[in-house]
């Protein structure tokens, strides 16, 4: 009997600490409050090991479309990017280098979405380079196909910028599965 305890509490150990340790996947969500045709909740996942949390939510941001796309170095519309949240696209340098070059812009958060634009069900597991940087703001990654949905969005209309609210408490939200896009599979 004091074996099957002390067997169940080894069990009980392993998992927690299999939990804490591997940090099993989790989610951020943002919902995109403007323009109107892609005013859905989108589901983002935080880089693995760099970046900061959010510590307050945005009710109204602007997620602005770094320019140009791959932020890996100066942004011609880094005027726009301060204060905000940029959506740059994966490929041409690290997830790091992005995230510290959205955030010498002086962006709150940086959202970076795959370049694989048929990309609709994986979640890229983003991890530091090899540089021993850091960084401070939020990093996020977003499927490629979302992230190719709200760049078109916004190329249709014009517009420099979508309006979010980030992050969001889905649960809180009975109606959260009818406001995901439509294009995800679910
Ligand atoms: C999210 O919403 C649920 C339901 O309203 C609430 O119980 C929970 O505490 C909220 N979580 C956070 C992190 O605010």
């Amino acid at each position: 009997m004091v074996a099957f305890w002390l067997l169940w509490g080894y069990i009980l150990v392993c998992f927690s600490s299999l939990v804490h340790g591997l940090r099993i996947q989790e989610y951020l969500y943002f919902q995109v409050l403007s323009p109107g045709d892609i005013r859905y909740i989108f589901t983002a996942t935080p880089a693995k090991d760099f970046g900061g949390v959010f510590n307050t939510r945005y009710e109204q941001i602007y997620l602005v479309p770094a320019d140009p796309p791959e932020a890996c170095g100066t942004l011609n519309n880094g005027v726009f990017i301060d204060g905000q949240i940029a959506l740059v696209e994966r490929g041409g340098c690290s997830f790091l280098s992005k995230t510290r070059i959205v955030q010498e812009h002086g962006g709150r958060a940086v959202i970076i979405a795959d370049n694989a634009y048929d990309n609709d069900n994986s979640y890229v597991e983003m991890i530091q380079d090899s540089t021993q940087r850091t960084a401070d703001i939020p990093a996020l990654f977003l499927l490629g196909r979302d992230g190719y949905m709200i760049r078109r969005s916004l190329d249709q209309h014009g517009l420099p910028w979508a309006v979010i609210s980030i992050p969001v408490n889905v649960t809180s939200i009975p109606t959260y599965e009818l406001m995901q896009p439509p294009w995800t599979f679910w």
